[in-house]
Formats: structure tokens, C-alpha cells, sequence
């Protein structure tokens, strides 16, 4: 995948243009001084997401379906939300896009139809020990309809590298299940690669895209990958979740059904009554990234959506890496051990979601005394017990997660480097 950022703007401009952008986010300007740095449990919501949420609740809080206008205001919202989904993920057609709960119970719906599929002589899934547990766990579950599995496994990069997995493919792979970025140390996978790969051998690709989402552009086009799902909660959307799979394989999965629902995609996938609020706070979320890219400077010779999304996602990157790049400085001042790429260097191949700990302190109590900082941060096993055997890490100790989106600010990286520094 190419994940070289455009040279927009130099970082200290980009800096004050993503100042901008915090100012549409009233959960992190009115809890200042508190420092926001748990994004990858869940992200905020701007203020124009926060406002269509509530026109739908007031306007329109009724089932789809119906003749009377309030009703058909919920099926326009919802085809609406398809379409600018769409775009963000670079889908095709709109239809390709199903909305839901979350991303675990997508991932277990296409498991279980895959499961259902299987061949003895293609029966083999390939899993990662990098993976949350969402993509890994729901694999294994399809052990009794006869699947047998390989591991990819990280190298001690903290990375999964492509020339690993080539190995573990043949005639025999269904489906290669990966992240596209980890939720837990932040490294970046060469999903393309992935996918010219799978499919050599006649394999499927499923891509965990959940923590991806806030921080560089999707394009499922690119990187041709069979399905690919996202939670909108962590793309500044209230909690829901969506899935994209190419047309004709949402066809052939075999769903659960009523009678009543038309057995074609996306409505075959979308199992009785999502939250439509949600949706169309997730519509909504595309609007704002849209202005955010109409807003960077050379946004306007961006002249389709499409084209202001990737403009200003590729500023959110561009901006990130150098939040990476403070936050590993700082982390490497105090002696941190920094699980995955740990090199401020070496930024580009990371989001700024950074798993270290601090000497033999418990990551519990390096959490708690951030709070009482005024710092929100994550300790544990980031739901990934593979991961956390293979860093060597206990699953009730596990590790410090800090997790930064385009709305952090220099000045909180720098709080966050006078807490390590106090604290070391
Ligand atoms: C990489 C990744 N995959 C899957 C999930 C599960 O997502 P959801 O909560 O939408 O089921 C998460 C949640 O944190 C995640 O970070």
C-alpha cells in the first residue's frame, strides 16, 4: 500500500489547520485541560455529527419502510449514508456497503457463512498472532465445520512482513484474515501485497480495517481485498459498525434469512433493525472529513468527494506522523520499551497507537497516575492474547497503550513527555 503523504503543508501549518479541525470537537475542548489519548478504544465526535444524530432523533426516529414521510426521510438517510460510505472506503457500488452493531459481530457473520462453505481440499485460514482478537478468535470458532489453520506471525519488528505469509499459501487457503494497521503497537501492513498474494492461489482476504479508519484513506479498490470491515466509533462516529465486501461474494455468502428480506447485498447482511442514528451520524463523519480535505490547502482542486476525502485524509497522515515522531522522542527520553517500531525515524510505517512500558512498572499504575494527570490512557492486554505471549507479556499486566488521533495536539505530547519525565 502507498502510505507516502502528500506533501500538503509542512507540519507546523498542518499543525494549526488540525487546530481547526479539535475546534469541531466539543468532548475534547470542553474536558481541557484533560488529554485524550485513548482513541483507539473509541474516538469523539465533531459537532456536526453530534447535530445529525440529534435532526435524526428529532425529526425522524422511525422505522424504514413506511409511506408516510418521516419514514421515507429514514430510507433516503440510510441510502445516503451508503453512497458517502462509499466513497470513503472507494466501494464501487453503494450496495457493497452494510451497516451494523460493530465490526465482531460482521466478522463473525461472514465467518460463519465462509464456514459454511468450506471445502475439504480448501479448507485452510490463514490468522495473524498480531490480530485483536475479533479476527482471530472468530476464525478459530470454524474449527468444528472442518477449517485447519496457519499462523502469520510478527517478527520481532513488531511487523507482519508480506515474504512471511508467501510461504503459508496454496491451493489448499480459503482465506487470509489480517489487520490493516495494529490496534495495539500501530504497525502498518502492506495490505496490497496481501492481496496480490491471496489471491495467486486462489484465496480470499478479509481485512480487520477497525483501526485503520481514522488515520489514512480505505481503498478497497487498491488494495483488492474480498471483505473489509470498520467500526465508525473509532472514525468519530457514535458506536456502530460497517462492513464492505465485493459484490458478488456478498451474493454467494450464504446469510441467515427472513423470508421477507431480499436475499441480495447489502440488505441480505444487515439482520433485522440497525441504529439509524448511528448511520446517519456516520454520514455525517464523511462530511466532516470531506470539509476537513476541502479545507487543506490544494483541497480545491479536489473536485470529486472521493478526492476531498483522500485530501484530507492524507493530511490527517501526514499530521500524524509527526505526532509519531514527538511521542516516540519522548517515550525513547524516558528508556520506555516500545513494542513494534519504536524509531521516530521511522514514523511512516506506524500510526501514532504506541504499546511500551516503563521499567518494571506495573502498566496499571503508570495508568493511574496519567489520570490523576489528567491523561486518559490504556493499560492491559489490548484484547490480543497472542500478541501479548509473543511480546512476552502477561495477560492480566500486559502493556501501555497511548492512541492519537488528528485532533492531539503538540502541546499535549508534550504534557504527556513532562508526565514520563516525572515519572521515570
Ligand atoms: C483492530 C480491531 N478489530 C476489531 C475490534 C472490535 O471492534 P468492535 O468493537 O466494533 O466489535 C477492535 C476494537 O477495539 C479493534 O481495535
Amino acid at each position: 500500500m502507498s502510505l507516502a503523504s502528500d506533501t500538503l503543508a509542512k507540519p507546523a501549518s498542518l499543525a494549526s489547520l488540525m487546530a481547526k479541525a479539535r475546534a469541531q470537537f466539543p468532548a475534547i475542548v470542553n474536558a481541557e485541560p484533560f488529554i485524550f489519548f485513548d482513541n483507539a478504544a473509541g474516538a469523539q465526535l465533531p459537532q456536526n455529527v453530534l447535530d445529525e444524530v440529534n435532526r435524526h432523533l428529532v425529526g425522524h426516529n422511525v422505522q424504514r419502510g413506511g409511506r408516510y414521510a418521516k419514514s421515507v426521510e429514514v430510507d433516503r438517510v440510510v441510502a445516503e449514508a451508503r453512497v458517502k460510505v462509499a466513497a470513503l472506503l472507494n466501494a464501487s457500488n453503494p450496495h457493497e456497503v452494510c451497516f451494523g452493531m460493530n465490526a465482531t459481530s460482521f466478522i463473525r457473520l461472514v465467518s460463519l457463512a465462509i464456514g459454511q462453505t468450506l471445502k475439504p481440499e480448501r479448507s485452510e485460514i490463514i490468522i495473524t498472532d498480531l490480530d485483536h482478537d475479533a479476527d482471530v478468535a472468530t476464525w478459530l470458532a470454524l474449527k468444528p465445520m472442518g477449517a485447519t489453520f496457519k499462523w502469520w506471525k510478527m517478527r520481532d519488528d513488531g511487523k507482519l512482513h508480506v515474504e512471511d505469509l508467501i510461504p503459508l499459501l496454496s491451493e489448499q487457503t480459503r482465506l487470509v484474515a489480517c489487520t490493516v494497521v495494529s490496534h495495539a503497537l500501530g504497525s502498518l501492513v502492506d495490505v496490497t501485497a496481501v492481496g496480490k498474494a491471496a489471491h495467486a492461489v486462489g484465496a480470499e482476504v478479509f481485512l480487520d480495517c477497525v483501526h485503520f479508519g481514522p488515520h489514512a484513506p480505505i481503498d478497497v479498490q487498491a488494495w483488492d481485498c474480498d471483505y473489509l470491515v470498520c467500526s465508525g466509533y473509532k472514525i468519530f462516529s457514535p458506536h456502530m459498525g460497517f462492513m464492505w465486501g465485493k459484490f458478488e461474494k456478498l451474493v454467494a455468502l450464504p446469510t441467515f434469512r427472513e423470508e421477507f428480506i431480499p436475499d441480495e447485498p447489502p440488505f441480505k447482511i444487515e439482520a433485522g433493525t440497525f441504529i439509524y442514528e448511528n448511520v446517519a451520524g456516520m454520514s455525517a463523519v464523511v462530511d466532516y472529513l470531506e470539509d476537513l480535505g476541502a479545507g487543506l490547502p490544494g483541497g480545491d482542486k479536489a473536485t470529486t468527494l472521493r478526492a476531498r476525502l483522500v485530501h484530507g485524509l492524507n493530511g490527517i497522515r501526514a499530521y500524524e506522523q509527526t505526532l509519531s515522531e514527538k511521542t516516540l522522542t519522548a517515550l525513547n527520553a524516558v528508556g520506555a520499551t516500545i513494542y513494534g517500531v519504536g524509531d521516530p525515524a521511522r514514523s511512516i510505517e506506524r500510526v501514532p497507537t504506541i504499546c511500551f512500558n516503563l521499567g518494571d512498572m506495573d502498566p496499571k499504575d503508570v495508568v493511574e497516575k496519567a489520570a490523576a494527570a489528567d491523561i486518559g490512557i490504556r493499560d492491559g492486554h489490548m484484547y490480543a492474547p497472542r500478541l501479548m505471549a509473543r511480546l512476552g507479556l502477561s495477560m492480566d499486566r500486559g502493556a501501555v497503550r497511548t492512541s492519537l488521533v488528528h485532533y492531539n495536539t503538540y502541546d499535549e505530547v508534550e504534557r504527556f513527555a513532562e508526565f514520563l519525565r516525572k515519572l521515570a
